[in-house]
C-alpha cells in the first residue's frame, strides 16, 4: 500500500446539521421504510441524537433508529465525496441483517445501482430481506462465506467493497466455526458473546495471525480483484461505551480493529492507496483505492 493524502469534494464529512437534515426530510429519508420513518418522527431532540450517533465509541443512550439513519447518512455523503457513478455496482460483505450501505445505494444511485452482498448467517438474511421490501435497486444476498467471493463476482466489476463493522464478523467467524460453533445458523446476537470470547482467547494467545487474518486477507485481497481499478474498499468499525471496563470484552483489539486491519494491507503490498477525507476519523473508517 502506498502511503499519501489525496483531498475529495463534499468535505468535510458528516457534518452533524446536514447530516439530521438528510435523516429527517432529504435524501435519507427519502429511501427508508415507512416503519423507520415513523421511528424516527417519534424520537425527541433528535440533532442531538444524531450528534450522539457520530460519536465514537457510541454512547450509552444511543437511539438505534437514529444510529441506523445516521450510519446510511455516512455512507451516502461518503459516496457523494468519492464520486461514484450513480449506476454503481456495489459489494458488501457480511451484510447480516443491517442495512446502512444499501439505503446510501439506493439513494445515491436514484434506483440505479446495483447491491450484492456475501453473507453466511440465514435468520440475519431473512431479517435483512424484510427491511428491504421498498427498495427499488437490485439487490442480491448470496449464502455463501466471502472467501468464495471470486464464484459470484467478476474481477473489475465492482465500483465500491464495503466492509461496514464487518471486520469483527469474519474474525468472530473464522474462530467460531473451527470450535464447532455453525455460524449459518445461530442466532447470532445471543452466540455473539461466545464468538467475541474466543476472539479475545486467540488474541491474548498471539494465534490470529494463523487464525483470523488468513480469513480476512483472503476476503480483502479478493474484494481488490473485484473492485475496478480506481474504485474503493471502505472500512468503518465503531464501538459502544457500554463495552468499556467490560472483563470479557476485548476493548483494545476492538478499538484497534481499523488500525490493524490498515497495518495488515499495508504489509500485503495490495495495489490500493489510502484516501483520506476531512472530517473522518481514521481511528475507526479506512478509504482505499484501487491502483489505475
Ligand atoms: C451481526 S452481522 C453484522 C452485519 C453488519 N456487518 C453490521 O455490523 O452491521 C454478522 C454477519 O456477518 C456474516 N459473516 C461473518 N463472516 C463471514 C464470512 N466469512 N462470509 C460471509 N459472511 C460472514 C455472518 O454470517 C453474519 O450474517
Amino acid at each position: 500500500m502506498t502511503s499519501g493524502t489525496e483531498r475529495a469534494p463534499f468535505t468535510p464529512l458528516w457534518e452533524s446539521t446536514r447530516i439530521t437534515e438528510a435523516i429527517a426530510a432529504g435524501a435519507i429519508h427519502n429511501v427508508l421504510c415507512e416503519s423507520a420513518r415513523l421511528e424516527l418522527a417519534a424520537v425527541t431532540e433528535l440533532p442531538a441524537r444524531v450528534a450522539g450517533a457520530l460519536l465514537n465509541p457510541k454512547p450509552l443512550d444511543i437511539c438505534m433508529p437514529v444510529l441506523d439513519a445516521v450510519l446510511a447518512a455516512q455512507y451516502f455523503e461518503l459516496f457523494q465525496a468519492l464520486r461514484l457513478p450513480q449506476d454503481m455496482a456495489v459489494y458488501e460483505p457480511c451484510v447480516g441483517a443491517s442495512c446502512p450501505v444499501i439505503l446510501a445505494a439506493e439513494a445515491h444511485g436514484g434506483g440505479r445501482a446495483n447491491y450484492l452482498s456475501i453473507n453466511l448467517n440465514r435468520r440475519l438474511r431473512e431479517q435483512l430481506r424484510a427491511k428491504l421490501t421498498h427498495v427499488t435497486m437490485p439487490v442480491r444476498i448470496v449464502e455463501d462465506n466471502a472467501q468464495e467471493a471470486l464464484l459470484h463476482l467478476s474481477a473489475n466489476s465492482i465500483d465500491v467493497a464495503c466492509f461496514h463493522h464487518a471486520v469483527n464478523d469474519i474474525l468472530q467467524t473464522a474462530v467460531s466455526e473451527p470450535r464447532g460453533m455453525d455460524t449459518t445458523d445461530v442466532d447470532w446476537f445471543p452466540n455473539e458473546r461466545q464468538m467475541i470470547e474466543w476472539l479475545a482467547e486467540d488474541a491474548n494467545a498471539g494465534c490470529l495471525e494463523h487464525r483470523g487474518k488468513p480469513e480476512l486477507m483472503k476476503i480483502v485481497t479478493d474484494a481488490v480483484l473485484l473492485v475496478r481499478p480506481g474504485g474503493y474498499l471502505v472500512f468503518d468499525h465503531f464501538n459502544w461505551c457500554r463495552f468499556i471496563g467490560v472483563d470479557w470484552f476485548p476493548w483494545e483489539l476492538f478499538y484497534n480493529l481499523i488500525p490493524m486491519t490498515r497495518q495488515w494491507i499495508a504489509e500485503s503490498g495490495l495495489p490500493v492507496k489510502e484516501t483520506r477525507l476531512d472530517g473522518m476519523d481514521t481511528q475507526w473508517w479506512l478509504v482505499l483505492r484501487k491502483s489505475v
